[in-house]
């Protein structure tokens, strides 16, 4: 996909991952840390490769991101004052209240209380570190990264399983398609009654801190008035606030989540729902997709292109404008939950009068337009890595399959963790009335349990242009929450004022 950026977008002070996926460097290691010692780590962190967004040339052998939780910045250091100007939900972590794990569908056997880690104080990481290299060149790579004085600084908590698996996740779909596209140019305007279609070029302040957002706003962000810290001449100033410098200026939330897919169990419950027919068997699995496994969307190209998605992009140059009771790709598909795209001020064309209508809220044709508007405020940035040895969909229906380990490293990166993440996960995902659907949620990724009046949750509807819908029930929960936290990945400025923070919690507050 190309894209113009502007040359004088700060790219240097960006972690590489906010602008790359780094899926050339198809070897990975994704490490949660805890801080041993403060003053080894910022030693480490002083000169740790930290990679940045820049392209030149040619392209990176290795990569090095690094996060951190609240616990972590505390860890480090980090005062109270600045902390306490994040958000609520990074401050009270994934795990933090019981209604938060309710609102993400972590309830029953996928509570905090059951996951490996991030469940709890003493589980919680301080530190994501994530590496990237070459295939078969982590090992070196993590030993270079890790230099003298990591082994002091740090205890591994865990370390999270990742594998090259060519491009698909572990139930056999090709995955990492659709991507927003940040417009780095500013060249979208952001005025909300201006813009009344799906575009997938999104404002750089969706995802990074320290710009506008689709509002035309500035996320609430740390900012620190340097008369009381001359640390704070690391920082760059804020665009908003120039007289403060802005700690989170070019960084981004990041979300991570391991999700432990059972990959027998899909494909046996869709097998049985099939009759045992093999092209039943994949119609049935890329309609509770969204997509067929080789990625092609199961919608013809949109009728306009659509800003952010270079025409001959017949993978993503799509919308459900076509398919409103969908025919063709099921309202409650994966993809089609996880972003409705033209759910953003449906039906766009007509006059001034209409659009007016439309923008005041009224003049919508279906119930469940209501729903879903506005997608541009829910985007994510994915980039997550899958983990667990390959089982095609024909070795996963037998009855041996072999049991292991797989499933999903998910990261997301976002500006605003309750209104993307957050919001997608609970409204979108787990929402048994998505879009005005009913009795059904999302088919790969939540939980089944029934709503408190006994109505079940558990099934998938699919119309079928040729007769009555199919209703596919009971289905089981595919996926289990293994662990998850929420983390801070700052800009490279941020890190050099995270190493340079006097040890003993002796600033002034
Ligand atoms: C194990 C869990 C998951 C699996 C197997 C999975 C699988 C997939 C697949 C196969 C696609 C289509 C390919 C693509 O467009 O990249 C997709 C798209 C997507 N997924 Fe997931 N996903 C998982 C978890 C999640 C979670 C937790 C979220 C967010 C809360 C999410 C959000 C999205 C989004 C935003 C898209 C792109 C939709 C679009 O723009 O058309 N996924 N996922």
């Amino acid at each position: 996909m190309t894209t113009t950026y502007s040359s004088d977008f700060p790219f240097d002070d960006l972690q590489g991952l906010l602008r790359f996926g780094h899926r050339h460097l198809k070897d990975s290691c994704f490490l949660l840390l805890r801080v041993a010692d403060a003053k080894a780590a910022k030693q480490w962190l002083a000169d740790a490769p930290v990679s940045s967004a820049i392209q030149n040339g040619s392209r990176p052998k290795t990569a090095l991101q690094i996060a951190f939780s609240v616990a972590g910045l505390r860890a480090l250091g980090l005062r109270e004052s600045v902390i306490g100007d994040f958000s609520d939900e990074f401050i009270s972590g994934m795990a933090g209240h019981e209604s938060r794990s309710r609102r993400l569908g972590d309830v029953d056997g996928n509570s905090p209380e059951y996951w490996a880690w991030g469940g709890g104080e003493q589980q919680t990481p301080h530190v994501l570190l994530l590496l990237y290299a070459e295939a078969g060149k982590i090992a070196p790579w993590r030993k270079k990264a890790q230099g003298k004085p990591f082994a002091e600084a740090f205890e591994l908590l865990a370390e999270l399983p990742t594998d090259d698996l060519g491009a698909i996740e572990p139930f056999g779909f090709v995955d990492g398609i659709s991507q927003p596209e940040l417009d780095w140019a500013g060249t979208q305007a952001i005025d909300s009654h201006g813009r009344d279609g799906f575009s997938n070029l999104l404002a750089v302040g969706e995802v990074v801190l320290g710009y506008r957002n689709e509002y035309g706003q500035y996320t609430v962000r740390p900012l620190i008035d340097p008369m009381h810290d001359p640390g704070a001449a690391l920082l760059p100033a804020a665009e908003d606030r120039p007289g403060l410098k802005d700690f989170a200026r070019n960084g981004s939330y990041l979300v991570l989540r391991q999700l432990g897919q059972d990959v027998p169990g899909f494909w046996q419950f869709i097998d049985k729902a099939s009759g045992g027919d093999a092209t039943q068997r994949e119609q049935l699995a890329a309609a509770m997709v969204g997509r067929q496994r080789d990625g092609r969307p199961l919608l013809p190209p949109a009728a306009a292109e659509i800003p952010g998605i270079p025409a001959d992009d017949s993978l993503n140059s799509f919308n459900y404008l076509s398919d409103p009771a969908g025919m063709r790709c099921p309202i409650g598909a994966h993809v089609r939950r996880a972003n409705p795209r033209s759910g953003d001020m449906p039906s766009a064309s007509g006059c001034i009068f209409s659009r007016l209508l439309k923008i005041l809220g009224f003049g919508l044709n279906r119930h469940d337009q209501d729903l879903i508007a506005s997608t541009r405020f829910h985007r994510l940035l994915r980039r997550g890595r899958p983990y667990g040895p390959l089982l095609t969909p024909e070795q996963a229906v037998k009855a041996d399959a072999p049991a292991a380990e797989r499933g999903l490293q998910f990261i997301c990166l976002v500006a605003n963790i309750s209104r993307q993440f957050e919001f997608v996960q609970n409204a979108w995902m787990v929402n048994s009335k998505f879009a005005g659907l009913q009795q059904e949620r999302d088919p790969l990724l939540a939980h089944r349990q029934p709503l408190n009046d006994g109505t079940p949750t558990d099934q998938f509807h699919r119309p079928d242009p040729a007769g009555p819908v199919q209703t596919v029930a009971h289905l089981p929960q595919f996926i289990s929450v293994r662990g998850g936290a929420y983390f801070f990945m700052p800009g490279l400025s941020a890190i050099r004022y995270l190493a340079a923070l006097p040890t003993q919690g002796d600033q002034p507050s």
